[in-house]
């Protein structure tokens, strides 16, 4: 029986990619009908499998004004959409949600000086939307991405990464951290160890300050988790609608 799906709410989209990273990480671009959305949002992907719709959330990694959809994902062992997705031709129907939904906006973050992004794994693709607009570049006079992954290879979007520092030299900072390898270039350890040793600053020659900084989290709980809990030691708050602080989250899972 054909599964009825709500057009209302979901677009039927088209494949125009499968790009591989890695052997487990991908992007994949969509043409679709969407409605705007604010960059560092997500919508939801989903397929018909065994009959059902099947649909999780993806952060857009394009800017709001570029054409093409694009969602950076990896493959879970046993994950029911993403081994899917991956055998995914150019032309194949792929369900979008129209709307998006989320909070990891510019929109929600108080005035400051200083803005740090924190990322885990796949959880880079929302700040690289945020990045890809002029909002961020004129709010903020020094903008520091970090994006920590197990394996070197793991660091995607070499590319994007490197036109932003071409466009804001002074502004803007990259900092790779591989967990799990020695290399040259990246710091190992976890996030929240080198907020509490002062490595991180160290690299950035910034200081995290209530005064001065607000801070996004995104991707793995437990680093979302053990991360606010080292900014707050630090005297930095949680930003809630409601009582306004320095530091935005979103969990992955
Ligand atoms: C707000 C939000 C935004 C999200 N955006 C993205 C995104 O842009 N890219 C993306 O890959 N995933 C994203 N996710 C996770 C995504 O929705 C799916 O859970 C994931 O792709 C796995 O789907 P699945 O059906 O294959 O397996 P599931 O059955 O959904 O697998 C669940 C388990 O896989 C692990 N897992 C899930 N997602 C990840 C991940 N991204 N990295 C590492 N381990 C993970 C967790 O242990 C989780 O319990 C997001 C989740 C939320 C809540
Ligand atoms: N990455 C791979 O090689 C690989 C391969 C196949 C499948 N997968 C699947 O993909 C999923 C996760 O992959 P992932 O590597 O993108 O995400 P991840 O496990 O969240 O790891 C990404 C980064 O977050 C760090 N991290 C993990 N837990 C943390 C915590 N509590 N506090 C602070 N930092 C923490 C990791 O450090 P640590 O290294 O110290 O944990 C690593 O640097 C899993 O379901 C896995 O089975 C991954």
């Amino acid at each position: 029986m054909a599964v009825e799906i709500d057009r209302n709410r979901w677009s039927e989209g088209r494949v125009r990619e499968v790009y591989r990273w890695t052997e487990t990480l991908y992007s994949i671009r969509i043409n679709a009908d969407v409605q705007p959305f604010t960059a560092g949002q997500f919508t939801k992907l989903g397929l018909v499998i065994d009959g059902e719709l099947v649909s999780r959330p993806y952060s857009y990694v394009n800017a709001p004004h570029e054409d093409a959809l694009e969602f950076y994902f990896v493959t879970v062992p046993q994950g029911p959409l993403t081994n899917r997705m991956v055998a995914l031709s150019p032309g194949d129907p792929i369900e979008v949600m129209r709307k998006a939904a989320g909070f990891l906006t510019l929109n929600e973050i108080p005035a400051a000086r200083h803005l740090w992004l924190l990322s885990t794994g796949t959880a880079i693709g929302p700040f690289l939307s945020i990045l890809k607009t002029p909002q961020p570049w004129q709010r903020f006079e020094r903008i520091v991405l970090v994006h920590a992954v197990r394996h070197a290879d793991e660091l995607s979007f070499a590319d994007t990464i490197q036109r932003l520092q071409t466009s804001y030299p002074e502004q803007f900072q990259f900092i790779p951290v591989v967990s799990r390898e020695a290399t040259t270039f990246a710091l190992q350890a976890r996030i929240p160890a080198l907020i509490e040793d002062g490595r991180l600053e160290q690299r950035a020659g910034l200081e995290i300050a209530a005064d001065r900084s607000q801070v996004m989290i995104c991707g793995n709980p437990d680093m979302v988790k053990a991360t606010s809990t080292a900014l707050e030691e630090r005297g930095l708050e949680r930003n809630r609608r409601r009582s306004p602080g320095h530091v935005t989250v979103e969990n992955y899972w």
